[in-house]
């Protein structure tokens, strides 16, 4: 698909169809992610693909606001960083995130991002556990990992509205 089309597709989509997404799908979408640049090339980003209906409820209830609908997405994709390779792997997962949710768009897919890195479980309970934490207990994630978001995916149960124009002056200053 054509980049402009792939920008103007692109909506955050939250429910998706009962329908599974074939793994050679996920595998493309990975592999156009991990495309991204990174800081000196240190290449940090780690992604686990999740489709195990267990795993993704895990997710589901790593927060207690915005990310239970990852209950019902057929996968999403945990964006890590190897801390031990950059200062910067925050920086390089939001690149490969970004990607990813494009690449999801080129395969027919939609997304959404899921925050995870510095949130806590609990909306009310601010310096309570935090998502990160909870993950990476339940899933078995390195200690030397930090994890920015899940991309949760699937097929679009609708067709979402256009993006609105970007509204004004204040966005870009010509200089
Ligand atoms: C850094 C970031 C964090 C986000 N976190 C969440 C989240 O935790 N839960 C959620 O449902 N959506 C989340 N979103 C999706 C945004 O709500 C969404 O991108 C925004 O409302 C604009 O809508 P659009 O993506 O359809 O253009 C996040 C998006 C970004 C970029």
């Amino acid at each position: 698909m054509e980049l402009k089309k792939i920008l103007a597709t692109r909506r955050s989509v939250r429910k998706y169809l009962d329908r599974k997404v074939e793994k050679e799908v996920l595998q493309r979408v990975v592999d156009m992610a991990l495309s991204a640049p990174s800081s000196r090339n240190t290449r940090s980003t780690r992604l686990w693909v999740v489709t195990d209906k267990r795993q993704l409820e895990i997710i589901s209830q790593m927060r207690d606001y915005g990310a239970a609908f990852v209950k019902d997405a057929p996968a999403a994709i945990l964006v890590m960083g190897d801390k031990d390779k950059t200062d910067l792997w925050l920086d390089n997962c939001a690149i490969t995130a970004t990607i990813l949710q494009l690449a999801v768009v080129d395969e027919g897919l939609a997304s959404c991002w899921v925050h995870v890195n510095d949130r806590p479980v609990k909306r009310e309970e601010p310096a309570g556990e935090k998502a990160d934490t909870l993950l990476r207990r339940e899933l078995g994630i390195p200690e030397n990992y930090g994890i920015l978001c899940a991309i949760a995916l699937g097929y679009s149960d609708f067709q979402p509205a256009d993006l609105p124009a970007y509204e004004g002056e204040e966005r870009v200053k010509w200089l």
